[in-house]
């Protein structure tokens, strides 16, 4: 390794800690949002009855019109606080790469999916949240036509928001010292069936309103 290749690493400094504590809290209130998502948008697989009668229970508490926004708006706060340690210049992807490289570790590599899902997540959660928040009431059927017709774009957007929830989850807990050395392995592989739980349920979900999108 040259000279050139390191990079200047900043002194731990009071809001660098605070903004690691903003990132680690705003993650996992996204995280809770997301199994509960999950789990309401996959009350369709028991009926379109309790989907319609879950929506209406949102908008009636106007928690979709309030509460929709303002994940938006954490979404983009934890990004930008996140963004500050990512690899973004060529020059800065080089140096990273060279390093995992060298270092041959499974936790460098999980970081690594872990910014190029949040790039794609957060371009495609936008369009997402953008499409579902301007067509309210949201409705099964309103839902099943928009699956049917944008199909690929779901195919994108549920393995990446899955691993990188499961690999947030783990970061966490690796980071703010509950994962140790010795449990590592489990939780990587907690984590693993956790992404694959989540992708086969929402996997599900999707068929299920593609389906009844062709009714
Ligand atoms: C905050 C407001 C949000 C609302 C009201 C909402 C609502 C919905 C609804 C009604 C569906 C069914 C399909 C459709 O109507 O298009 C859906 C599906 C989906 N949404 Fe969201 N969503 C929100 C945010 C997000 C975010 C932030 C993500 C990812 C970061 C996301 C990821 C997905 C995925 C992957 C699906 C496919 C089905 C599944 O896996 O459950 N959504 N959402």
């Amino acid at each position: 390794m040259t000279a050139k290749d390191t990079l200047s690493i900043p002194h731990a400094s009071r809001n660098s800690g605070l903004f690691d504590w903003a990132q680690m809290l705003s993650g996992a209130a996204l995280i809770m949002f997301m199994w509960a998502h999950l789990l309401l948008v996959a009350s369709v697989l028991i009926s379109t009855d309790i989907m319609n009668t879950i929506a209406e229970f949102f908008e009636k508490t106007y928690m979709a019109q309030v509460g929709g926004p303002m994940i938006g708006m954490l979404m983009i706060f934890h990004f930008v606080i996140a963004a500050r340690k990512m690899p973004f210049s060529g020059r800065e992807l080089l140096t990273f790469w060279r390093h995992a490289k060298m270092m041959k570790h499974k936790d460098t590599w999980l970081w690594l999916i872990q910014v190029i899902s949040a790039l794609i997540v957060l371009v495609f959660a936008t369009i997402h949240m953008w499409f579902v928040l301007t067509d309210l009431p949201i409705t099964a059927a309103k839902s099943a036509a928009r699956v049917r017709e944008l199909l690929p774009f779901y195919v994108v957007l549920l393995p990446m928001i899955e691993l990188h929830v499961a690999i947030g989850f783990y970061r966490i807990g690796v980071k703010w010292g509950l994962i140790g050395k010795k449990s590592r392995k489990f939780f990587q592989r907690f984590e693993f069936l956790m992404s694959v739980a989540f992708i086969t349920i929402g996997s599900f979900t999707l068929a299920e309103l593609y389906v009844l999108g062709s009714i």
